[in-house]
């Protein structure tokens, strides 16, 4: 496994579309194992392929044990998502805080729709479906916009909802 380099934002490669993923080589096998490996290393819960470079329409998420205390109920399950699509979301919004591995140093707060149900393709090719809300909602959609070339920060209205955190590398909740 390899902790890839964080593509950080001012790139132009974080404001791009990735393209659908039309076969799964073991190539990308490894890229995969490569992005939580680095997920990980970030203490992230979601990754996106743009921010190593790879504008391929995948994503890596997984709330750990450790993100907070007592575990969040969704913590323990680890995701690898291909080609994801939006087939169903809530018309509820819930405000919640985010920050990003590709944004260092920042953190902001936005609605999101409350609850996501995607399809998408395991890596084992074949075709999954997940309908989740709360934290994993809020990662499932932060991690959809980095494959439509969208930040977090793109959809924060107001200044008040944008701050500079101490980058300690240790924040458990970055995407
Ligand atoms: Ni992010």
């Amino acid at each position: 496994m390899t902790i890839r380099d964080i593509v950080y934002v001012g790139d132009d490669r974080l404001q791009q579309v990735a393209a659908p993923i039309t076969e799964i080589t073991p190539d990308l096998k490894q890229l995969a194992t490569d992005m939580l490996e680095t997920m990980r290393h970030h203490h992230g819960v979601g990754l996106a392929g743009p921010q190593i470079g790879l504008m391929a329409r995948i994503f890596v998420a997984e709330i750990p044990a450790s993100h907070s205390k007592p575990p969040h109920p969704q913590s323990g399950v680890t995701y690898v998502l291909l080609n994801p699509n939006v087939i169903a979301h809530a018309d509820t919004f819930v405000e919640g805080e985010e920050n990003c591995i590709s944004i260092s140093g920042w953190r902001g707060r936005l609605r999101r729709p409350e609850w996501i149900e995607i399809q998408a393709v395991d890596l084992a090719g074949q075709s999954v479906h997940h309908k989740v809300d709360d934290l994993l909602a809020r990662v499932f959609w932060h991690e959809i916009d980095h494959l439509n070339g969208r930040l977090y920060t793109d959809r924060i209205t107001g200044s008040d909802n944008l701050w500079q955190v101490e980058n300690t590398g240790v924040d458990t909740t970055t995407h």
